[in-house]
């Protein structure tokens, strides 16, 4: 008889919660909740929540419980969560859904405490934690289980995490606790330097991803946005090209490098040697700035190679973990 037990494989990011059941993704949403202040009520959560932001009377607010990869707002990311499980499994009475959540690498205890804890809230049965790149190196396939190395770089909203993994565990890993959101203020803070014009995080996102770029040898785009004048407080079109945007990164992409030497020096020379052969992954929403694995490439001076689903990968590898539990009793708490 088949299991009546669901599960579901959680990819719980600053920016987006990912939900996989086996090999299929079931849910892709912001991680963005709007709240009735009154009645501390979700009235709206995912990418509607996430297109009120700014826009909201007083009574109203939009929150985005998860910062840095970690849980910001305890009991908005437990509704959130039972909410969502719920809309998924249906109200279970009888079998409670078995969850395998994402949590970054080199987080405190206190912190992913919080995360189990609030998986049994939302009504599992049975919570397990796994590190974020090892969930991701499963979700593309890298193999794990030899004892040779393999890397993950890991973008994320809220995080930066690189892992080196072997024998299906992490070896070495790193976590930044800044990421694709500090890009966006990077964006705010040079446009308002070089054209005196404020944008909304809203934009400033908006403009990394259509003409953002790592490196100058990307096609030049531009794109005309509407912002603050810094002084009159009017509003003001300014015209934004790839090459701004070069600029407004660098601070943010040398952290990256930065990041990544410091795990490189922590992992043994033999396993440094097969990353060397066998190249990097480049995975979370982070990786799609164009030019971002030439970047990295030549920077590391070690190939760092695209994934085909880098926004999915992680709740995919979170899901298939749930399938070898036996393989990965060293790497999964309960
Ligand atoms: N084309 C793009 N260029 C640069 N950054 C991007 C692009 N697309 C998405 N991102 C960024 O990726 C981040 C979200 O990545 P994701 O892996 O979903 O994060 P998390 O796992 O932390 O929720 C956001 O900061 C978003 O701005
Ligand atoms: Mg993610």
């Amino acid at each position: 008889m088949a299991s009546l037990t669901r599960e579901l494989g959680i990819d719980l990011g600053t920016s987006f919660i990912v939900i996989a059941e086996g090999p299929e993704i079931v849910l892709q949403e912001p991680t963005t909740v709007a709240i009735l202040l009154d009645e501390w009520k979700m009235i709206e959560w995912g990418q509607s929540a996430k297109d009120m932001f700014g826009r909201v009377p007083d009574d109203i607010e939009v929150v985005n419980p998860i910062q840095n990869g970690v849980i910001a707002e305890y009991e908005i990311t437990e509704n959130l969560l039972r909410y969502i499980v719920q809309k998924i499994c249906g109200p279970m009475v009888l079998f409670r859904p078995k969850l395998m959540i994402t949590v970054p690498c080199n987080i405190t205890s206190v912190e992913s405490r919080a995360v189990h804890e609030a998986g049994i809230g939302a009504g599992s049965r049975e919570v397990y934690l796994i590190q974020q790149p090892l969930a991701a190196a499963l979700g593309i396939d890298l193999p794990i289980s030899p004892p040779s190395g393999n890397m993950v770089i890991s973008l994320g909203g809220g995080t930066n995490q690189v892992a080196v993994m072997a024998m299906n565990s992490i070896i070495s890993s790193g976590l930044d606790r800044t990421g694709g959101q500090k890009m966006d203020e990077e964006i705010i803070n040079y446009i308002r330097k070089q054209y005196g014009v404020i944008l909304s995080k809203t934009t400033a996102e908006v403009v990394k991803m259509r003409v953002g770029a790592a490196i100058k040898e990307e096609e030049i785009l531009t794109l005309e946005v509407q912002g603050q004048d810094q002084i009159s407080g009017l509003p003001r079109s300014v015209t934004i090209s790839t090459e701004d945007l070069v600029e407004a990164l660098q601070s943010s992409l040398e952290e990256i490098i930065k990041l990544v030497k410091r795990v490189l020096e922590a992992t043994p020379p033999e396993l440094v040697s097969d990353i060397m052969d066998r190249g990097v992954a480049l995975c979370g929403g982070g990786t799609q700035l164009r030019g971002i694995d030439r970047y990295l490439t030549r920077e590391l001076g070690i190939p760092a190679y695209l994934v085909d689903n880098p926004t999915t990968c992680t709740a995919e590898g979170a899901a298939r973990a749930l399938t070898m539990l036996p393989d990965l009793k060293r790497a999964i708490k309960q």
